[in-house]
């Protein structure tokens, strides 16, 4: 029915004083098309950009949103989806002002505008809901959300997180800008990407305001709250925004300054950092159990070591900046952060690039690690695994050997300028590194990305 109509329209063209026919309206599909993740993202309208004002009481574990997001409809749609899980409920949606049927059903939030969007329209959807947030359990089966610690909560939100506490579009492809307002008890703190805009208290509240300027896919974003110690500051040209749990106040003295030497030499390898600001959250959640890159300001557990602070600032570049396509594209992130993670140990002089290689790659052939291809890791549930990380890490390297430093860090800095604020993937990653390198890189992309077995040196 569309093709004809498309069909019809191109065949009316050429001829003059002929009416537009219009593009009949359709639902926006509930999913972006990533295979590990199908429900994840929606089609037909593109988010430009995230206005968030939140509300949350750790005591009764009450979250109160509204989420105002700037759209554009790129088809005619009849009804989108929103991803939110119906945990949370839904209390009104207007759409350009208007009042907009809506359902939940699963982990999306369908709507009904009053009238059809045509294509190409900017539109504005204003979301109210609350209820008592719950994180998620992956598939592989770590927590992911909106996660409980005893004194606020551990935002982190790859790979499907960003649903349990917003609605949105939530697959990386479709980035966008942020403001958070997030009011919290007076004894807490709420720390969210970008730059701190305000922080104002009003009797027994505390209202913080937050900016993030830079596109940011919806797994990259938090909004963390704790008892934090907050800090903003200016080290060695970095704006740096440091939170640290007050229990772990005494073993981060120097947080907010071991940011800068790491970014300094990260952007000599890999050009300009990407983000206004940096940072980090240092909170007291053992029980998560992993890190993560959250855009300009990485969560983490407890106070992170040298490597895993050059993990997270080095996904800056390779997973924010530049972010994958599909989920199947990973090691994009993990094995360039992997990667940059060897680069600092070797630079602080702990260990050789060489030497981490040699150790990763000293398993046994027989070894099951060997048998997960890092750019196909067979699915969600094998995102974080170590293939994804060290045999990503060890794809770079094997490249590196092949093309040379000069071509090999050219590489790293044409993907990260090229792709600033952007997604790509593998495949282009693999055209990119035979057009700096001038040579053909089937055969070693073939044996260390895609086939299963250990790769030969
Ligand atoms: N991307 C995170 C990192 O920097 C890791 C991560 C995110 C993760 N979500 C996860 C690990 C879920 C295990 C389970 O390494
Ligand atoms: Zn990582």
């Amino acid at each position: 029915m569309k093709r004809l109509l498309a069909l019809a329209a191109a065949a009316f063209i050429s001829l003059p004083l002929t009416p537009a026919i219009a593009q009949e309206a359709q639902p926006g599909a509930p999913g972006a098309g990533d295979p590990y993740f199908p429900d994840q993202g929606n089609g037909g309208y593109d988010a430009g950009h995230y206005d968030l004002t939140l509300d949350y009481d750790p005591g009764p574990d009450r979250l109160a949103g509204v989420a105002r997001i700037s759209a554009r409809a790129t088809q005619a749609l009849s009804r989108f989806d929103l991803d939110l899980v119906s945990t949370l409920s839904v209390r009104s949606v207007t759409l350009d002002g208007r009042p907009a049927t809506f359902s939940q059903s699963g982990s999306e939030l369908v709507i009904t505008p009053p009238s059809t969007l045509p294509a190409g329209r900017g539109f504005s959807v204003l979301v109210q809901y609350d209820g008592k947030p719950e994180h998620v359990v992956d598939p592989d089966g770590s927590v992911d959300g909106w996660i409980r610690t005893n004194d606020g909560v551990f935002n982190a939100n790859e790979p499907q997180g960003a649903m349990t506490w917003y609605p949105g579009n939530h697959h990386m492809t479709d980035k966008a800008t942020y403001r958070f307002t997030v009011t919290v008890p007076r004894s807490r703190v709420a720390v969210a990407n970008g730059d701190l805009v305000s922080k104002v208290t009003k009797g027994e509240r505390t209202t913080y305001v937050w900016n993030s300027r830079e596109p940011m896919a919806s797994y990259l974003a938090t909004v963390s709250i704790g008892k934090f110690q907050l800090t903003d500051t200016r080290v060695g040209g970095y704006h740096v925004i440091t939170a640290v749990d007050s229990k772990l106040a005494d073993s981060a003295t120097n947080f907010a300054e071991r940011h800068a030497p790491v970014l300094d030499y990260f952007s000599s390898l890999f050009g300009p950092y990407p983000f206004s600001s940096t940072g980090g959250i240092a909170d007291d959640a053992p029980e998560v159990g992993y890190a993560l890159e959250s855009q300009s300001r990485p969560v983490y557990p407890h106070v992170p070591s040298e490597s895993l602070l050059a993990h997270e600032l080095a996904h800056q570049w390779f997973g924010d900046s530049v972010t994958p396509t599909l989920w199947r594209d990973i090691w994009l992130n993990e094995g360039f952060a992997t990667y940059a993670q060897w680069l600092w140990a070797d630079k602080q002089g702990t260990r050789t690039v060489q030497s981490s290689f040699d150790a990763a790659y000293a398993r046994a052939a027989d070894d099951e690690f060997w048998q997960t291809p890092p750019a196909d890791p067979g699915g969600p549930a094998n995102l974080f695994h170590d293939p994804v990380y060290d045999r990503g890490a060890m794809t770079l390297h094997a490249l590196r050997s092949t093309v040379g430093d000069e071509s090999f860090f050219k590489i790293l800095r044409t993907w990260a300028s090229e792709h600033k604020y952007g997604n790509a993937d593998t495949a282009a990653f693999i055209a990119l590194s035979e057009r700096v390198s001038g040579k053909q890189l089937d055969a070693l992309f073939d044996a260390w990305l895609f086939k299963p077995g250990k790769p030969s040196l």
